[in-house]
């Protein structure tokens, strides 16, 4: 008889999904703490064969004022039913109590959760988990791609007249100000990561007259909250992660995008990675220009209240 009650041992998450799933998205330790253990807002629930973990699900919501639009949504960060208790109702009941525990949001999604896993439903999946949410009410919509390069090239900068360099503490507020005409969560991003002691190390700029125009975050693995392109990690030598990146609006059109990349790129080499992730991404053919092909896709997918 299957038991549905609080998981007390969140490390029994990690280990089922390990043990089942760790061979294609292994979830190290560093990402869990990260992703789960130490997320403030969110809620689990466990089901129970005996005392054996069979199958889980979190969700989290956002109560940070940096990002108003995140207020009225849920998340689903993470679910995941064990292969041998499947078709016995175990998701349905897992996703019933998710779905009520984010009642009065206007908005349930899939993955993309502040320090999510995923951005979506990954199609690594036997492409069931799409199908089965749809048949309960999720609306599936486009797709988002990780992609990857292990094989990091040297390419020419072409604007030479703007200064590149890795941003230190003193570039703070020229990257924040830059990342609020993208996007809250970006910017979002850049706040708490300053806050949280990052000294500029994770972003590489473009200045021109002193001004910063262009950023690409750039993640190894010596920030503690680290980024979401290098939360598949443990699958790999030595990743290393970019993005998001942006040129700054009057800027754009002249290769400033091309040219952030690239210098991310010599950055990452520079550091020892053997590897790049760029996650999250729609932009297959900008990227493939400099040996990225697509990695992951998944796909979007949410329900409204
Ligand atoms: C999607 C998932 C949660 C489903 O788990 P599950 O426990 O098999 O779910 P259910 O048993 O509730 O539903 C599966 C099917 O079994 C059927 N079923 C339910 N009870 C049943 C029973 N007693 N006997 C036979 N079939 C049954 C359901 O009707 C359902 O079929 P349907 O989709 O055609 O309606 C599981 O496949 C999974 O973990 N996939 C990976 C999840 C994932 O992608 N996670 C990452 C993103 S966060």
């Amino acid at each position: 008889m299957i038991q549905y009650h609080d998981i007390l041992d969140l490390q029994a998450i990690q280990t089922l999904w390990n043990r089942e799933v760790g061979f294609i998205y292994p979830i190290a330790d560093d990402v869990f703490l990260r992703n789960v253990t130490s997320y403030p807002n969110k809620w689990v629930l466990g089901a129970y064969d005996d005392d054996t973990l069979v199958g889980f699900i979190i969700t989290k919501t956002s109560n940070d004022s940096l990002l108003p639009a995140y207020l009225d949504r849920g998340w689903i960060s993470l679910f995941y039913v064990a292969k041998k208790y499947r078709h016995q109702g175990i998701g349905s009941t897992l996703l019933s109590g998710g779905e009520a525990s984010l009642e009065g949001k206007n908005e349930i999604l899939i993955g993309s959760d502040l320090f999510n896993f995923f951005p979506g439903v990954p199609t690594d999946f036997d492409n069931l988990t799409d199908v089965w949410l749809t048949k309960r009410g999720y609306f599936g919509s486009r797709s988002t791609h990780d992609m990857f390069c292990a094989n990091i090239m040297e390419y020419p900068i072409k604007n030479m007249n703007m200064s590149f360099s890795v941003a230190t503490k003193e570039d703070e507020k020229g990257i924040i100000e830059l990342l609020k005409t993208f996007s809250d969560r970006w910017a979002h991003e850049g706040i708490r990561y300053f806050e949280a002691g990052g000294t500029g190390h994770e972003y590489v700029i473009a200045k021109h007259e002193g001004k910063v125009i262009a950023f690409a975050r750039t993640n190894d693995r010596s920030f503690p909250y680290g980024g979401y392109n290098i939360t598949w990690h443990a699958r790999f030598i030595n990743l290393g992660g970019i993005g998001p990146l942006g040129v700054h609006k009057s800027y754009q059109g002249r290769g400033l995008g091309s040219d952030i990349v690239i210098y991310a790129l010599r950055e990452m080499k520079k550091r020892g990675m053997i590897e790049v992730m760029i996650d999250w991404t729609g932009l297959v053919t900008f990227y493939q220009q400099f040996g990225f092909e697509v990695w992951k896709t998944y796909k979007y997918m949410s329900k409204k209240a």
